[in-house]
């Protein structure tokens, strides 16, 4: 198939392009080359063109004869503050709006589209007593107290994770997380009207070789792995019993394969983990014990607006899309404890 994939420069995109290519498609790939995610001198890997996905004239040019879309160009991070918000705003959004239109106009109604757990907001839970409920939203008292379980709103006890499958509430909680679920908006409205498909994969934690350093818009893996780097040891926030799904970056790729390769009608998203929950304590303590260096330590602070645990259902991008991720977190994270980081 031939195969438009934005933000193929990127640190999930390159390998996405990489296992189209080796699956035997066509890829034409795009990237804007933003300072803030490449670098100021970065130069564009091979074949891949400088364009930004919200010039609708440079996009129709390289849209002929394309069979589908992998759009992973985006603007990440959780954002650190509301002057982010225009760049979530116009990179994710308006981009997608504008790369929509022009498949719309040059005739390609399939669409890929790179999307993330945190549309999800802050996971599902159980009270013991009372089954699935909506939790209330940790209080200072209990955090300042090491509290770090939500509570159950009728009965006030500690609630317990479950997996968070694909028909789950989208409660978007960050500027990031409001322009990913926006732009699954646009690509279902889109489908709908224009009688397309669009397979929208919503990734929980990426990490693998060439991930971005420690920066504001880092995700822990990264600050981690950079914080051994330096020569410090991981500082565990809260408990350290925060529970995530963390998926290799070529998991992640192959899941794009599946995605591309399928036959899908109107809208449909599917998570892309690993299946093998981890919590943070873990997850340090993996990169620590693979680099022979100190323990992890847990510091007992959090940051506001972090969620407790948000762990994905594999279950449906397994049935539908065949996907199954092939690394092990326990297996993938001891690699990544020495993998080469994007400078
Ligand atoms: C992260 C990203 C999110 C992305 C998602 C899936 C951020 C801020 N969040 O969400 O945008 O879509 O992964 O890839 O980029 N922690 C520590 N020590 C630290 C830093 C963090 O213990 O130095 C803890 C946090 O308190 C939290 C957990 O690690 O409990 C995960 O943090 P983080 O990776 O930032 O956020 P996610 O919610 O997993």
């Amino acid at each position: 198939m031939r195969v438009l994939l934005t933000g193929a420069a990127g640190f999930i995109g390159s390998r996405v392009g990489a296992a189209l290519r080796e699956a035997g498609h066509d890829v034409i790939g795009v990237d804007v080359m933003l300072a803030a995610a490449h670098g100021p001198d970065a130069q564009p890997p091979p074949d891949c063109h400088v364009i930004d996905v919200r010039d609708a004239s440079a996009l129709a040019s390289l849209l002929s004869g394309v069979d589908v879309v992998c759009h992973q160009a985006a603007v990440v991070g959780a954002g650190v503050n509301a002057a982010d918000a225009p760049s979530y705003g116009s990179h994710n959004d308006y981009g997608t709006a504008v790369l929509l239109a022009e498949m719309f106009a040059k005739d390609c109604r399939r669409l890929v589209l790179a999307s993330s757990m945190v549309v999800y907001g802050q996971g599902r839970y159980d009270c013991a007593e009372h089954g699935p409920i909506e939790p209330l939203p940790r209080s200072r008292t209990d955090l300042d107290d090491g509290v770090f379980e939500h509570r159950c709103p009728i009965c006030g006890a500690t609630v317990a994770w479950r997996l968070v499958a694909e028909d789950a509430p989208l409660r978007p909680r960050s500027l990031y997380a409001a322009s990913k679920t926006a732009q699954e908006h646009y690509a279902l409205a889109w489908a709908e009207a224009a009688a397309g498909s669009v397979t929208a994969l919503r990734y929980h934690n990426v990490y693998g070789p060439h991930m971005p350093r420690d920066t504001p818009y880092s995700g822990v893996a990264a600050i981690f792995r950079s914080e051994l780097e330096s020569g410090d040891v991981p500082r565990v926030f809260e408990d350290g019993g925060q529970m995530r799904d963390f998926v290799h970056v070529d998991d992640v790729a192959a899941a794009n394969v599946a995605a591309v390769e399928s036959e899908g009608t109107g809208f449909d998203a599917f998570n892309v983990c690993s299946g093998r929950p981890i919590s943070i304590m873990e997850v340090a303590t993996q990169l620590c014990e693979a680099r022979g260096d100190a323990a992890p330590v847990v510091t007992g602070q959090y940051r506001n607006g972090d969620v407790r645990h948000i762990v994905a259902d594999p279950a449906k991008a397994s049935r539908l899309l065949g996907f199954h991720a092939a690394v092990d977190p326990r297996d993938g994270l001891r690699e990544f404890a020495y993998a080469p980081l994007r400078t």
